[in-house]
């Protein structure tokens, strides 16, 4: 047995003490009925409801993948092709956090922590992207400028970017660039290119907040730290 707000804080929902604030203002439920007090026990089988959501007491598991090109970021695809479920060998369903497209590689993470999920993937947490896009045509000063004060897409305007060209071959006429995001909006780095006039050839997520790939192959992946995950929970929770 165990006192709810700690059950409450260990699920990643909000702090202990936030919990108790929860508990106190009757907006905890343990198995339908709303607690008031902040010595309730509970134990692995009862249902905990937080402000009408009700808590996934299955152990919580977070994987960071070096994603390669050629697998599909949904659970599963309706043309068969491979997914990134498919490459973890794991008895726990986990779930991409956001999407990278078919043929985009590098830093994806997968969880079962819904909480964890929403919230990265939510734009007021301003979680920051790093992309390296490799281009055709020899990019300009003014579509520099242009990528990073934000590009109308679908009638709005994303939202501030920084951009560093890292390479300008005029012989094979591509241009390698990074550019970080905070948004998540669909096939954005190449909507955005392509709005300027460029395609991206190659497309490769270099980091999601401080994570990266480095020591990770493609194909592969392996486990966050539980100091990793404090640190993404602290990035989320102190906007
Ligand atoms: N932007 C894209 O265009 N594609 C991705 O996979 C990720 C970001």
């Amino acid at each position: 047995m165990e006192r709810v707000q700690k059950v409450i804080a260990n699920n990643g929902y909000c702090s202990r003490r936030k919990a108790e604030e929860l508990i106190l203002k009757g907006k905890v439920k343990v198995n339908g009925e709303v607690i008031r007090e902040l010595g309730t026990q509970v134990n692995n089988n009862d249902t905990i409801e937080v402000e009408g959501t009700v808590l996934s007491r299955q152990e919580k598991v977070y994987i960071l993948m070096n994603k390669p090109r050629g697998c599909v970021t949904t659970t599963s695809d309706d043309k068969h092709r491979k997914t990134v479920v498919d490459l973890i060998n794991l008895p726990i369903r986990v779930y991409p956090v956001g999407r990278l497209d078919y043929d985009t590689t590098g830093v994806l993470l997968l969880t079962n922590d819904g909480v964890l999920t929403n919230a990265m993937l939510h734009p007021s947490n301003n979680i920051e992207k790093i992309y390296i896009a490799k281009i055709k045509g020899t990019i300009t000063g003014g579509h520099i400028r242009s990528l990073e004060s934000g590009i109308v897409i679908d009638g709005k305007k994303t939202a501030k970017s920084k951009v560093k060209v890292l390479k300008v071959d005029r012989k094979s006429n591509t241009s390698i660039v990074e550019i970080m995001i905070h948004e998540g909006r669909n096939h954005q780095i190449k909507n955005m290119f392509s709005s300027l006039g460029y395609e991206v050839i190659k497309l490769r997520r270099e980091s999601v907040a401080f994570l990266t790939c480095d020591g990770v192959a493609p194909g592969e992946y392996r486990f966050l730290t539980i100091k990793e995950v404090k640190m993404l929970y602290s990035l989320i929770n102190n906007k």
